[in-house]
């Protein structure tokens, strides 16, 4: 069986912190080991460029995150490690998508239309400060995901109307040009703790309640002394539920420890206290990674060279796939495009095969010829080419069953050449 495909894009701007490590780093890196997947994570300095105009913070952001990343035990020979600027493949790809991206699906973008919303409150000029790279995002992202046929996505539930965008890219690509990406899901693992940071909110650099991952342990140790209690004194009991420093210790000890600091909390542990466990706690886990991470920090050089050779190896799968895409949509050498066509044409003509058109009445229709290239029937008429595409899909999946009306048999051909057709299709699926 073909192994299963997981890619998570991480945006260059700031420096991992404890939930960013508990939700994302952690989990990812223990995913990377897993049996039967293929795992790709790269650095989305791209995506950056569209909420950050600071070239140091760019590039330091960079190295720190992909410092964290190998520190935490990413293996770079045995994943897919790289820049995504350093794969010219993906704002290549982008171009495609963008041309096959309805404006009106990226007007629905969750990012874009908060930005245009808070423009309408403010009664200001609905596109102020709004740049085309924000109202893009969710293509370049695209780009990222379907590039490597990727089948799944690790992401949080904000992100998850991008990977329904990126999927129907795909299928609006696959439609007008044959079957070339892989429609991509979001993968949430519910199980994944969301951390609270200093003030009890949720972990986030836009709270600015964050501990940093890697800070020295003397200034680890100076924040987690900041951490939000209420004012029970040493020997009061404590209550766990909504305390947020007994929800960051749980992410990072067993249910013993867990257990353990509960019945201290009943037992009315002094909040210094709590605190100081805490601390030993994390410096635990982080300590020896903090070495390797300080170590690359240390030596931009030798992260450099690993993040060239992830693109090298990243880019021996986007090569060949972009050529596939060029010589799809028609971007071709010219001495060689008859033997080209005469090439597709035969590797096709075992299977029969759907055809999408647009006719002169402006409605979207499809056609399915046989192997050899026969009409067998044609599509009444639809409004838009993804109702023509779900017909299709349909129609692959399930046979005519029930979508008699929606096609005309071609002269001399009957029903059941037709389902005999479609069922050979759901077969090579
Ligand atoms: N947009 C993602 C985020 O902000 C980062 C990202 C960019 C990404 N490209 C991706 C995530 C592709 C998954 C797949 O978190």
């Amino acid at each position: 069986m073909s192994p299963v495909r997981f890619l998570t894009g991480i945006t260059t701007t700031g420096t991992p912190h404890l939930g960013n490590y508990v939700g994302a780093i952690r989990p990812a890196v223990e995913a990377s080991r897993r049996a039967g997947t293929e795992n790709f994570y790269f650095l989305a300095d791209y995506h950056a460029l569209i909420k950050c105009d600071e070239p140091a913070r760019i590039q330091r952001s960079t190295l720190e995150i992909a410092a964290c990343w190998l520190a935490a035990g990413l293996d770079p020979e045995r994943v897919f490690f790289y820049r995504q600027s350093d794969l010219p493949e993906v704002t290549e790809l982008t171009w495609l998508l963008t041309c096959v991206t309805g404006k009106g699906l990226l007007n629905r973008a969750h990012a874009y239309k908060a930005a245009v919303d808070k423009n309408l409150a403010a009664g200001t000029d609905p596109d102020a400060e709004v740049t085309a790279g924000l109202f893009m995002y969710p293509v370049l992202m695209a780009a990222d995901i379907l590039l490597f046929k990727a089948h799944k996505i690790p992401v949080g539930r904000d992100q998850v109307q991008h990977i329904e965008m990126a999927r129907d890219m795909a299928q609006s690509f696959n439609h007008l040009y044959g079957e070339h990406f892989v429609a991509p899901e979001a993968a949430i693992d519910e199980s994944v703790a969301m951390l609270p940071g200093l003030d009890g909110r949720k972990m986030s650099k836009s709270y600015d309640n964050i501990i940093p991952l890697f800070a020295p342990p003397a200034q680890m140790r100076k924040q987690i002394a900041g951490i939000v209690t209420d004012s029970r004194a040493p020997g009061e009991p404590k209550l766990v539920e909504g305390s947020a420093l007994f929800q960051i210790y749980q992410a990072f000890a067993s249910p013993q420890e867990t257990q353990a600091l509960r019945q201290a909390y009943a037992d009315g542990i002094a909040w210094g206290d709590a605190k100081q466990l805490l601390f030993e706690r994390i410096d635990r886990e982080i300590a020896p990674m903090r070495e390797r991470h300080d170590a690359l920090v240390n030596n931009p050089a030798e992260l450099e060279k690993i993040l060239r050779a992830g693109a090298e190896k990243t880019r021996g799968l986007a090569r060949p796939f972009m050529a596939e895409l060029r010589d799809a949509v028609g971007l071709r050498n010219l001495a060689a495009t008859a033997q080209g066509a005469a090439k597709t044409k035969t590797s096709r003509s075992a299977l029969p095969s759907f055809k999408q058109y647009r006719e002169a009445d402006g409605r979207h229709y499809f056609k399915l010829v046989d192997g050899g290239g026969r009409l067998l029937a044609r599509s009444a008429g639809f409004d838009s080419p993804q109702q023509a595409g779900r017909t299709i899909a349909q129609l692959k999946k399930d046979g005519p069953a029930g979508l008699e009306a929606d096609l005309e048999l071609a002269g001399g051909v009957d029903a059941a050449e037709v389902a005999a057709a479609l069922a050979q299709l759901a077969q090579a699926q």
